[in-house]
């Protein structure tokens, strides 16, 4: 393979140099950095055969295709990755539907759960609740009235990920689960029948920590924590944090902090540049801060026209946060299971 073709096969992902030695990092499990992928391009460097052949393999991923194409990943560790955070509006939806896409951009296979009764995952992928709940295709029929998952699976984005969607009646389900017995476990149970064919599942899960928020954190691996840039950010964070701590004691021993993502970041704000600072400096060391997410208009804009905006505007410097969460998820699981395997 010559240098311009890695270059068009980059310009085609647009992504920076930077940015596609991630990517080639996360399928191949290696450390290419800026320099050498410059290098390669200008052909003062031989592109490795491994490389060469991951480019012209006919990886879906490698065109920007949305088709998964497990050909070519390194393995990956399942995982259940639960977006939490009992305060609202601080991007849960965003980051679970935005972070569906692009992982499934890695050729992964990835289920998104709509585990909030304000189906705002729904929506924003196009569905409309409403003839979920009238065909009793939502969440609720699996946790409540018997449902397996494959009933009210559908994929979405052109077929790039499916989405378990959901509608108002799931909130029933939080008053009538209080009276089944190990109530914290049923959407653990329910999703057991599915497991093996989802890469990665991603729950979006409501603004509280009540029963729905519970079954999402002992059904996952990973807690990804969005935390707006704003006065008093992390206001609520130790209380989540004491309870997956919790539930990890009691249930669930593998559940893990994924990291914080910081989002609606305006550089231009004083006191979002301190709130951020603040983030990192208080969680340095403890938990991974992944990078922040900019505000901006494109993210309502894309959710109004029912996409996620990584699918609306994929080079759009807004989004590469979201493109970077996927990178690394997509690294600490294959790390994950190298470290499994060994
Ligand atoms: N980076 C961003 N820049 C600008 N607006 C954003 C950004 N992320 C999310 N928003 C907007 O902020 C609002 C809240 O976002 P979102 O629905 O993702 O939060 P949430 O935590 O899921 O809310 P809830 O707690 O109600 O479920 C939405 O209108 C969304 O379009
Ligand atoms: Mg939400």
């Amino acid at each position: 393979m010559k240098g311009e073709e890695l270059r068009a096969i980059r310009e085609k992902r647009g992504e920076d140099q930077q940015g596609f030695a991630g990517w080639l990092n996360t399928h191949l499990n290696r450390r290419y950095d800026r320099s050498r992928i410059s290098r390669w391009e200008s052909g003062a460097e031989r592109i490795p055969q491994q490389v060469a052949g991951f480019l012209s393999g006919g990886n879906s991923a490698v065109a920007g295709s949305s088709a998964p194409a497990p050909s070519g990943l390194p393995a990956i560790r399942r995982a259940v990755i639960a977006v939490a955070n009992q305060k609202g509006g601080v991007g849960k939806t965003t980051s679970a539907v935005n972070l569906s896409y692009a992982l499934s951009t890695l050729g992964l296979k990835v289920l998104l759960i709509d585990g909030d009764p304000q189906a705002n995952a729904t929506v924003h992928l196009g569905l409309d609740p409403g003839e979920i709940e009238t065909g009793r295709k939502g969440l609720y029929s699996v946790l409540r009235a018997g449902a397996s998952f494959d009933a009210i699976l559908q994929t979405v984005c052109g077929g790039s990920f499916t989405l378990a969607p959901s509608s108002i009646g799931l909130a029933a389900a939080e008053t009538e689960l209080v009276a089944e017995p190990d109530n914290s476990l049923v959407l653990k149970e329910k999703l057991f029948d599915i497991r093996n064919r989802f890469d990665v599942t991603v729950i979006d899960c409501p603004p509280n920590l009540g029963l729905l928020t519970i079954n999402a954190l002992a059904a996952s691996d990973l807690v990804l924590i969005p935390v707006q840039t704003e006065v008093f950010a992390g206001l609520g964070v130790p209380l989540l944090m004491e309870t997956i701590a919790k539930i990890r004691r009691r249930s669930n021993p593998s559940l893990n902090i994924f990291g914080i993502l910081p989002t609606m970041f305006s550089s231009r704000l004083t006191q979002d540049q301190s709130s951020l600072r603040e983030i990192q400096t208080h969680y340095a060391g403890r938990t991974r801060v992944l990078p922040a997410v900019p505000r901006a208009t494109l993210f309502a804009q894309a959710s109004g026209a029912g996409r996620p905006a990584i699918e609306a505007d994929p080079n759009s410097a807004s989004v590469q946060a979201y493109a970077e969460l996927a990178r690394e998820l997509a690294a600490h699981l294959s790390n994950a299971d190298a470290r499994h395997a060994s």
